[in-house]
């Protein structure tokens, strides 16, 4: 997060003594990211967090590849991912290579019973359907439909479900997720130029602490294993933190278009960077306003970067039979464009209502065995003219 926050109680100076009303001490965690050098925390325990008691099971979640090398545009029905009880186990990586991971969930029960931490990577997860309350050491964050949730690696999380009908688009990054460099000046500040700013991006509001001690599972995402760890104490035992690394959540709703007179590229809808791909935020906006201009995009030739498209509401222009919930690949390497007959309705069309996430992916994107059961595999065929 490019800006200072701080929750709860913390000492007037770090690393010096820090105690309870009671004379117990604190004990201090550095929480940071790439080596010493990225965003980091001072988190202060009521209990030291390191006590571990047992590693129960190891076991392996590596998503199963099917195609290894796909050259195929894909259309994935996401909403048939079927609904599935337990968190970790409701999201399936439909996509995926050495830099991220694509995933699609439908928990339906609140992911309570357990902890979890991600070490591998960054997460979004991005509220396509449902309410709820993420619960993490660092503070609780309330989250609705079209809110991205960020949450750096080595989170500690549980999540509150308001209802069993829940749907999440999931991003997992293996480099930090940042807001892009093009909207900050040097000291980190979003300029006036970029599409949010920083009251839209909203920090851990409500920190939780516990004392408890007892039998506390952490499932911990490491090298594509899920580790079972049991901790002595409560994990979230943090009285007050500060710093820069941290969860927040970003709404896609407040999100601001940038438009033009003809049609404006994708960079101008990103939203998020990363050293491997792009996120980017297609909202309801104004078409271009050119007497002549072409709202619907041109064919491009995306030769450096997988794009995937995850449709979320509204009509999309470029695209027939649209559902929502949908996933296309457009792989690098060939062109895509408009469907039939698309570019030729946007012409004089004053806006979209379109909701849309794209990641563009610098490293082609192997596909799942999960995608393969929710693919529509002709959709590589559908700007054929006869498809219409
Ligand atoms: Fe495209």
């Amino acid at each position: 997060m490019p800006f200072y926050h701080k929750l709860g109680k913390i000492p007037l100076k770090r690393h010096t003594v820090f105690k309870s009303d009671e004379g117990d001490f604190y004990h201090e965690e550095l929480f940071g990211t790439i080596g010493f050098d990225g965003m980091s925390s001072l988190l202060y325990h009521t209990q030291r967090p390191t006590q571990v008691k047992e590693i129960i099971r190891s076991y392996d979640v590596s998503p199963k590849i099917a195609v290894e090398k796909n050259m195929k545009a894909l259309n994935l029905k996401g909403f048939q991912v079927p609904a599935t009880a337990d968190f970790l186990e409701s999201r399936k990586t439909v996509l995926a290579n050495n830099d991220c991971y694509i995933v699609l969930a439908a928990p339906r029960k609140s992911l309570l019973n357990y902890f979890y931490k991600n070490t591998d990577s960054d997460e979004i997860l991005f509220i396509h359907q449902g309410t709820g309350k993420l619960r993490t050491q660092l503070g609780n964050i309330t989250f609705k439909y079209g809110d991205y949730i960020v949450i750096p690696r080595g989170i500690i999380y549980q999540i509150d479900f308001d209802t069993e009908h829940n749907r999440l688009f999931i991003i997992e990054s293996k480099n930090p997720i940042y807001t892009p460099k093009k909207y900050r000046n040097w000291f980190g500040q979003l300029l006036e130029h970029a599409p949010y700013c920083e009251r839209d991006m909203h920090a851990p509001s409500e920190l939780e602490t516990y004392t408890k001690k007892g039998n506390f599972i952490i499932k911990v995402k490491k090298q594509n294993m899920i580790h079972e760890y049991v901790y002595a104490a409560h994990p979230f035992s943090v009285i007050g933190w500060d710093g820069y690394n941290f969860p927040y959540k970003l709404s896609i709703h407040d999100f601001e278009p940038i438009t033009g007179r003809i049609h404006q590229p994708p960079p101008v809808h990103q939203t998020f960077e990363t050293n491997a791909f792009v996120i980017c935020s297609f909202v309801p906006r104004l078409y271009d306003y050119h007497p002549n201009a072409v709202p619907a995009p041109y064919n491009h030739s995306n030769i450096d970067s997988d794009e995937v498209l995850y449709y979320v509401d509204g009509d999309f222009m470029s695209r027939n039979n649209v559902k929502k919930g949908q996933i296309t690949l457009h792989p690098a390497g060939i062109p895509h464009g408009p469907h039939p007959g698309t570019m030729e309705k946007s012409i004089g069309k004053k806006e979209t209502k379109e909701l849309a996430v794209m990641v563009d992916t610098f490293n082609p994107l192997m596909v799942t065995e999960e995608a393969l059961k929710i693919a529509d595999e002709t959709y590589y065929q559908s700007w054929l003219d006869e498809i219409k």
